[in-house]
């Protein structure tokens, strides 16, 4: 999909649909009642009509206006004008790409670019819009014999703003959002996935296309260099599989040389049986997303290096899958993680954070700013939280201030739990310096804690996305986030860095 910021006035604007909107009750915004004048009110008389009141979510497609140059005209319902905010905003964002894709129109001009929306400016207007542009195309239909009949016309989207002065600032918005989008797609297309396709080794494989294509440093450990190294916790979860493990990682060069990096590590688990402590088999399949934490850090790395940010990012995933075996580990087992911290494993089920914990202890290499990881890590965080926002705890209370900031900016938003003190003692153990879980209560932050004694070294913050990461029932799928917070927090990140 392109886009362009156009300024101008909307009866001149020459194209296959302009969209303009409407309060309820029939209220018409700023471009439509010029629409209306340029028409000699012949807009205001179909409205007359009640076919398009200005309820939100609506739209109402126009053929053959008089007086304007657009051949149509998509009119879209804005709510109560009293009530209009974000929410609405984004949902007639929403319903005007589903109106568009399905007529035949080639190109849209969007005058909805400069609705005044409290606490955002108009360069959010136009990220978002890219990035639902994008997603109101997003199919996943590699793994069918034959593609979709209906293949949207829609390749062009203006965003039309009236005042020539934002048009600078909208640019930049525009480059975010198509980023953003970019990102997001990388990272649905491998939750999405099957999980026969998507193994530790095509993880490993996407990886390296991405050093590529983007000119990142690229190194993967082996099962070999794993246990040379001591990785005793991610080896415990690959013992099952006949998949081999990988600790992939990617560095981006954007910053100064002698830049400390933001690290970035995501959970690979490319397929979550539950191993020994096997899983129940309803909605098993959806354990195909517990990778969805690595697919985010690409996602992320992506989009910083489609935006060529200034700063230095590396991204360290942990792939592996999680399978019963004969020679799987066992609830009982103590292995040794890198840290040399000894683990009892009590739920082979709780594997996320033993893959983790090593690869935060190898972040320690890299020297880094700070780390953020992400991963499906709890069903609990999904209890507590459900599927609005994604649960966040860290070490540091200002890295964990940017984190959510970035999710309140974005839309794409988390939300903090206390990691308490109290909670450690939970994960004592008889055997081992700590067991892997921690009881039935606290599940997604008793894990937190469980990783916090491995990031002892470095400011450090955890995004379980368990609740977020993907959609069940009909519309089942990888939803793309965390992407669009992390890529807002590196944003941040980077005008801080460089403007001081
Ligand atoms: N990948 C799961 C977490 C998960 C569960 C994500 C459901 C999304 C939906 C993780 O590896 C896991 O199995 N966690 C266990 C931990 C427990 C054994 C302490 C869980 O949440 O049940
Ligand atoms: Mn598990
Ligand atoms: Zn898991």
């Amino acid at each position: 999909m392109d886009f362009a910021i156009k300024s101008g006035s909307p009866e001149k604007y020459r194209g296959d649909c302009i969209v303009v909107g409407v309060f309820e009750s029939r209220k018409l915004t700023e471009a439509a009642r010029v629409l209306d004048e340029a028409s000699q009110g012949y807009l205001a008389k179909i409205i007359s009509h009640g076919d398009m009141d200005g309820r939100a979510n609506t739209t109402l497609l126009l053929h053959g206006i008089p007086g304007i140059g657009s051949k149509r005209l998509l009119l879209v319902g804005l709510g109560k004008e009293k009530e209009f905010g974000e929410k609405i905003f984004l949902g007639a964002v929403r319903a005007t790409f589903k109106a568009l894709q399905q007529t035949n129109a080639k190109d849209a001009g969007l005058y909805l670019t400069d609705l005044s929306i409290k606490q955002r400016d108009i360069a959010w207007n136009v990220l978002q819009m890219v990035v639902l542009a994008e997603d109101s195309l997003y199919r996943f239909d590699r793994l069918k014999s034959k593609p979709e009949e209906h293949q949207p016309s829609l390749s062009k989207v203006n965003l039309c703003v009236t005042d020539k002065s934002a048009a600078a600032m909208a640019e930049t918005a525009v480059q975010q959002g198509a980023a953003i989008a970019r990102g997001m797609k990388v990272t649905r297309d491998l939750g999405n996935l099957a999980p026969n396709i998507c193994t530790p080794t095509y993880l490993a494989e996407q990886a390296a296309d991405m050093a590529k294509s983007y000119k990142l440093k690229f190194s993967v450990l082996e099962n070999k260099e794993m246990e040379k190294l001591g990785m005793g916790a991610l080896l415990a979860v690959a013992r099952g599989s006949r998949q081999p493990a990988k600790l992939i990682v990617l560095e981006y060069h954007g910053g100064k040389a002698t830049g400390k990096p933001v690290v970035l590590v995501g959970k690979g688990v490319t397929f979550d049986t539950g191993g020994i402590s096997l899983k129940p088999a309803g909605e098993l399949d959806e354990m195909k997303y517990d990778m969805s934490g690595a697919a985010s850090v690409l996602g992320t790395l992506t989009a910083v290096a489609e935006m060529k940010l200034p700063l230095n990012v590396t991204v360290i995933i942990p792939a592996t899958e999680n399978m019963p075996g004969g020679n799987a580990t066992k609830p009982g087992d103590v292995v040794t993680s890198l840290s040399g911290q000894t683990i009892e494993i009590l739920n082979t089920d709780a594997e996320g954070r033993l893959i983790l914990c090593d690869a935060l202890t190898y972040a320690e290499r890299y020297k880094p700013e700070v780390v953020v990881d992400v991963a499906t890590l709890t069903g609990a965080c999904v209890v507590a939280l459900g599927h609005v926002v994604s649960g966040l705890m860290g070490n540091d209370e200002n890295l964990v201030e940017e984190l959510l900031q970035a999710g309140e900016q974005s839309g794409d938003r988390a939300w903090q739990l206390p990691l308490r003190d109290e909670y450690q003692e939970l994960l004592k153990s008889n055997f081992a310096d700590v067991a892997n879980i921690g009881g039935r209560w606290g599940g997604a932050i008793t894990a937190a804690c469980f990783l916090s004694r491995f990031t002892k070294k470095y400011r450090w913050a955890h995004l379980d996305i368990a609740g977020t990461a993907w959609k069940s029932g009909k519309e089942k799928g990888s939803t793309g986030r965390p992407v669009p917070l992390l890529t807002q927090f590196l944003i941040n990140h980077a005008r801080k860095h460089t403007s001081s």
